[in-house]
């Protein structure tokens, strides 16, 4: 079997993208541009990738980290996408075999089609192999010149095209599959005396066939593949296509999504079957969410781990972990680091920060629970707070085993309350309370008879006793 190598080009500016963030690392569904690209070339199992980077760009650098396939290069200047392609030289030198070139910016592209265009290269024995399809718009492409009898002459860009040259509808994809070492020395020739005043890789095919290099192309049927990102617009136009390629896979699978022009969910979600992901619902991140469960309406969830039977209406949770059963919403907040137990019920207007609440526990209504621990089967009333901050460090709050905590408490941390104790409506509990005890901290009700109000102006009313 012959080698295969892949160059994937990432260097571009993204200028049309007007952002800060390089162009491959905007997400589509939840996972960056490149990484759409990469893991379609990844599964044909190369024995090298090498991604042509900008010099600012350490960001796409650590995306890929942990791995051991890939090698970065560094185009200093935004040269164009033949100086790119020039920064592998030097790895491919002494390399007799096949090498695909990818732009990163073509997310939809199959492993399949990418697996086509090797072989069809190695079939035909060609030099380079283009990947090309036809669309009815090709603005800003590079347009696909033929000769009479079908063969390839040249690609022209958009900028260089003349008036007949523009409205050819066969398009460079942008994706190749090339013998390196005959591309090398054909790079080395471009001119960057063109409108963008860059070294255009596409300016290669006519190079190579003056040469007499054989030039191929597998012609796509469906250019769908193929769209590439340059602009914001066109990344919502192919996140559309992506996301409603995820929920239908999810349908499929056995997840009811009730509107699915009004569900958002990214690519790596898992949700288990009998599911009911109601409107208006986000699920992002690495999210996993177990069967039976019913998300939403106006729900977001980012990178959770949700049980089954687990119910969250209208409401917000990040990086939670839910166990089966529970009951989340509606209005609650779930903040970073918050575990909740088994059939535990998180309620209205809630908001639950770092702190882990233990099985059956009901926190029901109006309540912040921050940086606590809760045990089983407690209760919470309407409008309890723990009070973690002090204006300098944050506290611990510890709550034992069926405790009862009566309404509008306020635990002042560090505290700990042991289990089974009660604790009256409207304390402000500021010491710790022990086991099976009941703790009351609120000032004595006064009662003062035959109260009548006597009225002074129409703002102000002031009491007045009978004698
Ligand atoms: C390019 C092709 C065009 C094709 C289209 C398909 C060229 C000259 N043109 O145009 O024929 O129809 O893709 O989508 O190649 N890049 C670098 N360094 C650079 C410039 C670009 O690494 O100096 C990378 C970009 O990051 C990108 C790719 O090359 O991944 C293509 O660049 P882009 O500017 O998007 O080219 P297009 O104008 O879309
Ligand atoms: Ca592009």
């Amino acid at each position: 079997m012959k080698k295969l190598v892949a160059i994937i080009l990432a260097a571009g500016e993204g200028t049309r993208m007007k952002s800060s963030l390089p162009k491959v690392l905007h997400p589509l569904c939840g996972k960056p541009l490149i990484s759409w690209v990469y893991d379609s070339v990844k599964n044909l199992n190369p024995e090298r990738v090498y991604i042509i980077i900008g010099k600012n760009h350490n960001s796409i650098r650590s995306l890929f980290l942990k791995d051991k396939k890939i090698v970065f290069a560094t185009q200093s200047k935004s040269l164009g996408s033949g100086d790119a392609v020039r920064e592998c030289e030097k790895y491919l030198k002494d390399y007799s075999g096949d090498c695909l070139i990818l732009c990163a910016d073509v997310p939809l592209l199959s492993t399949d089609t990418l697996q086509r265009l090797v072989s069809l290269h190695r079939k035909e024995r060609n030099t380079l192999t283009l990947l090309t399809t036809r669309v009815n718009n090709p603005y800003g492409y590079g347009h696909i010149c033929r000769s009479l009898d079908g063969d390839i002459l040249k690609i022209v860009e958009e900028k260089e095209a003349n008036r007949w040259e523009k409205s050819i509808k066969e398009i460079n994809s942008g994706i190749y599959c090339c013998i390196p070492n005959v591309l090398f020395p054909v790079i080395k020739k471009l001119s960057p005396e063109n409108k963008k005043g860059e070294y255009y890789l596409t300016d290669c095919v006519e190079l190579l066939r003056i040469r007499g290099e054989k030039i191929g192309s597998l012609i796509l049927d469906c250019p769908e593949e193929v769209l590439g990102i340059n602009n914001r617009k066109e990344l919502a136009t192919i996140e559309k296509i992506v996301r409603n390629r995820i929920l239908d896979n999810l349908m499929l699978a056995g997840v009811s999504i009730v509107d699915p022009e009004h569900t958002y969910i990214d690519v790596d979600v898992s949700i288990g079957q009998d599911t009911t992901v109601l409107p208006g619902t986000i699920i992002k991140g690495k999210t996993k969410i177990g069967e039976n469960c019913r998300l939403g309406p106006q729900t977001y969830i980012e990178d959770c781990s949700i049980g089954n039977n687990v119910e969250i209406r209208a409401s917000f949770l990040y990086g939670n972990k839910v166990a089966s059963g529970a009951k989340i919403g509606p209005f609650s907040h779930l903040r970073p680091g918050s575990s909740i137990g088994e059939k535990a019920r998180i309620g209205n207007f809630t908001e639950v920060k770092k702190s882990k609440i233990g099985a059956g526990t009901k926190v029901s209504h109006l309540s912040y629970i921050g940086d606590s621990i809760l045990g089983k089967e407690i209760n919470i009333g309407a409008g309890v707070i723990t009070c973690n901050y002090d204006g300098i460090a944050k506290h611990h709050t510890n709550i034992g085993d069926k405790v009862f905590i009566g309404s509008n408490v306020n635990l002042i941390a560090p505290i700990k309350v042991g289990k089974e104790t009660v604790i009256g409506a409207g304390s402000t509990i500021t010491k710790n309370v022990p086991a099976k005890s009941l703790a009351i901290a609120r000032s004595r009700e006064i009662i003062k008879r035959n109260y009548t109000l006597k009225k002074r102006s129409t703002t102000h009313r002031e009491g007045k006793f009978k004698k």
